[in-house]
């Protein structure tokens, strides 16, 4: 029973992150670099550090916990989990996830790459799906690491963090506006090659293709007839360090031939990189983090246009608006993320120059890992070539909504 009618969105959305961070403070102590470049020249004050115990799974599962945990997992027929910190070449990370939350059966799991742009991929397809058969709903994860080699250029937009999703009919948080813009353009500016586990990056190329694809997504959006720029009250950019954002809204206002005042910019952006500029970057997970900085934040935003551009190096890129749905507030997350964000242990520059040159065992063995976490997940150890999980507690899911998509009057239906 397809119907172009319902809307389509976001129901719930919630991130995660590591135990651990890595203040910019501390970094600047050991590297001599002025703190005043990590602070003000890229725009993040820590980062979040992986415990040895915490990965991409660890992180998805406990986000995904608190949105199952909340709304039940019936109607959920497909989970995909996006990243490109796979610990797997062949098995979708979303099964470890299914299992550690014993889902049902009779859902369909999925791992999906593009960069940073996996997640709105994710997004659009399991809007799509939602929109075929309204009933159901889609699960879709977010969760990334991201490593750079120690003493680059890009080590200090290192982060990571896990975002949840849930998509449905008649969401609570934000509808899905259609059209989209998107653009495609295979360029080598950020890459990790399978043999690799820290990025290699060409840092100015990937500026100047960051923004080319913005160029290239919102030409697009318009030229399908998407919402002007004046309607769009708020931007959420992909933050792989937050100026990168004041970058990109400075470039979209200047091709727009509107004034490009520093200081008005940052008003727009900084109800949006509260969390990035503590977590770093979390590649697909970012923009999701960007957005619920935004839904957290004190400005009422009922019936509102925002915009989300979301990059994926490589690179693919899309730009979109969603309509925030009246009545958000009651379903935001905000206590959680704040505690996600301030409850993390900061750690010494030697601790965390250990930790990131610490890899799991290639040899088959078996081998424990350090019981770290605190979370209610964690990764126990490798054996026989497979990682073993294991649940350590129960899931805050915080405190109860209805549960249920929400009806806009006339639209008919709970859902
Ligand atoms: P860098 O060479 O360390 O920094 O690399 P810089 O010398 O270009 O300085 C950075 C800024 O700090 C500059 O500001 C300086 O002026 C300023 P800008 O000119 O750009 O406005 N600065 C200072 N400010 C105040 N006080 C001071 C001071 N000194 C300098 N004392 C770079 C920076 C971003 C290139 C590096 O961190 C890097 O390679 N990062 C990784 C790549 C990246 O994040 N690219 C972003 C676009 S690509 C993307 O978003 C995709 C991605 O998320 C991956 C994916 O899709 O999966 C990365």
């Amino acid at each position: 029973m397809a119907s172009d009618r319902v809307p389509v969105g976001i129901h719930d959305l919630t991130f995660r992150t590591t135990s651990l961070q890595l203040t910019h403070a501390e970094l600047a102590r050991h590297t001599g670099v002025p703190l005043a470049k990590y602070h003000q020249g890229i725009g993040q004050k820590a980062m979040s550090i992986p415990a040895p115990d915490e990965d991409v799974i660890t992180m998805a599962a406990h986000a995904a916990a608190a949105v199952v945990g909340r709304h039940g997992a019936d109607r959920i027929r497909t989970l995909v989990f996006a990243t490109e910190t796979s610990v797997d070449q062949a098995k979708a990370g979303g099964l470890y996830v299914h299992s550690l939350l014993g889902l049902p059966p009779h859902i369909r799991v999925v791992e999906l790459k593009q960069a940073c742009y996996g997640a709105t991929a994710a997004l659009q397809f399991a809007t799509a799906l939602v929109h075929r058969d309204p009933d159901q709903q889609v699960l879709v994860l977010a969760s990334d690491i991201a490593r750079y080699d120690l003493d680059s250029p890009g080590e200090p937009t290192q982060g990571a963090a896990a975002a949840a999703l849930l998509v449905t009919a008649r969401p609570a948080l934000l509808e899905i506006d259609t059209p989209s813009g998107v653009f495609t353009h295979e360029v080598m500016d950020f890459w990790r090659p399978n043999y690799r586990s820290t990025a290699l990056v060409d840092g100015r190329a990937s500026i100047d293709a960051y923004l080319n694809a913005l160029t290239g997504t919102f030409g697009d959006h318009q030229a399908r007839g998407g919402a002007p720029l004046h309607r769009i009250r708020t931007i959420c950019y992909h933050q792989p360090f937050t100026r990168m954002a004041h970058k990109a809204h400075h470039h979209l206002l200047q091709q727009a031939g509107l004034p490009t005042v520093p200081q008005d910019i940052a008003a727009a952006l900084a109800p949006t990189t509260t969390y990035n500029e503590v977590l770093g970057n979390s590649y697909t997970a970012s923009l999701y983090v960007a957005l619920a900085a935004l839904l957290d934040g004190p400005t009422p935003l009922d019936g509102e246009t925002v915009g989300l551009f979301s990059y994926g190096s490589g690179s693919v890129a899309e730009f979109l608006t969603a309509t925030v749905r009246p009545g958000y507030r009651d379903h935001v997350r905000t206590g959680a993320h704040r505690a996600a964000v301030t409850d993390r242990r900061p750690i010494s520059y030697a601790a965390y120059r250990d930790l990131h040159s610490g890899t799991l065992p290639t040899d088959g063995g078996s081998h424990a890992t350090a019981a770290a976490t605190p979370g209610p997940y964690r990764l126990a150890g490798v054996r026989d070539h497979r990682r073993i999980y294991e649940a350590t507690g129960p899931v805050d899911a915080g405190p109860a909504t209805t549960g249920r998509c929400v009806a806009a009057p006339g639209e008919g239906g709970g859902g």
